[in-house]
């Protein structure tokens, strides 16, 4: 398992080719057996093999192709929206429209589409993730008729991969792993956490192509900018509130 997990890339470029219908059924059926809390399921998958809705929901990723030429696009949804509908016809009063159930019904999500991402690869298949989800949920929301409380939270291409990227850097393990209380990093520490990764090729490469001496600014200056940030932030809460997701507000 580890020898796959760690050998997983990103993958941009698909052959054009279809993703048979048992292996697309496996890879729901992987996702379908995430834990989730409560055993509630607080999440719906929209499968889009339609090339019109995958060419929509491509528009503002940052990389469009990818999601153009996969063989499907899954695009997972926090959803309370069903569940609270049951509760209702069960006369009972659910109270599901809030953050606290954003954020559990959007980690349910997500621990549902990383299943299905292994379970592809596991296949030889790609994925991506695609980025469009926060920058244009409200857009989403439209185009895949999602009721109140069902939000776009992660969007899945898989297909037959064209490519095969190398594996991407990681910081070392020291960086991301705590033992029983977090360690507050000194600056050197940082300096030397990151030193690796600000040496490889692949940065060498990243900096060549946008022109940069720091890999830092390839992150705050072109790829996710303050600015974009808090458009982006404003769009989003909008989108939550219009899917009845912020009650606490109101
Ligand atoms: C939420 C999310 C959104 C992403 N969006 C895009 C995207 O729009 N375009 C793209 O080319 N890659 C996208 N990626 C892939 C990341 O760039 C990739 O996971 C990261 O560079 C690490 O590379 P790896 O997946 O090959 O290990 C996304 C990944 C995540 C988790």
């Amino acid at each position: 398992m580890l020898k796959e997990i760690a050998t997983h890339r990103s993958v941009r470029r698909f052959l054009r080719r279809d993703i048979a219908p048992e292996v697309l059924t496996d890879i729901l059926h992987a996702a379908t057996h995430a834990s989730t809390v409560g055993n509630m399921q607080l999440y719906s998958i929209i499968v889009t093999i339609d090339s019109r809705v995958r060419h929509e929901l491509a528009v503002d990723s940052i990389d469009e192709s990818a999601a153009e030429e996969a063989s499907v696009l899954l695009v997972f949804c926090a959803d309370v929206h069903r569940f609270s509908k049951w509760c209702s016809q069960r006369d009972t009063k659910p109270e599901y429209q809030n953050l606290m159930w954003y954020a559990h019904a959007t980690a349910d999500a997500l621990r549902a589409a990383e299943n299905a991402a292994l379970q592809a690869e596991s296949y030889g298949l790609g994925i991506c993730f695609i980025d469009t989800v926060l920058r244009s949920a409200d857009r989403l929301v439209e185009l895949l008729g999602l009721p109140r409380g069902v939000v776009p939270t992660a969007v899945l291409a898989i297909g037959h991969p064209a490519e095969q990227p190398p594996v991407s850097d990681r910081l070392p393990m020291e960086a991301v792993v705590h033992y029983d209380r977090y360690n507050r990093f000194t600056s050197a520490e940082i300096d030397e956490l990151w030193a690796e990764r600000e040496t490889s090729e692949q940065t060498s490469a990243l900096l060549e192509r946008y022109g940069v001496d720091n890999l830092a600014r390839i992150f705050t200056d072109f790829r996710y900018p303050a600015d974009d940030n808090v458009r982006y932030t404003e769009r989003y809460l909008a989108t939550l509130r219009a899917q009845g997701f912020l009650n606490n507000d109101q």
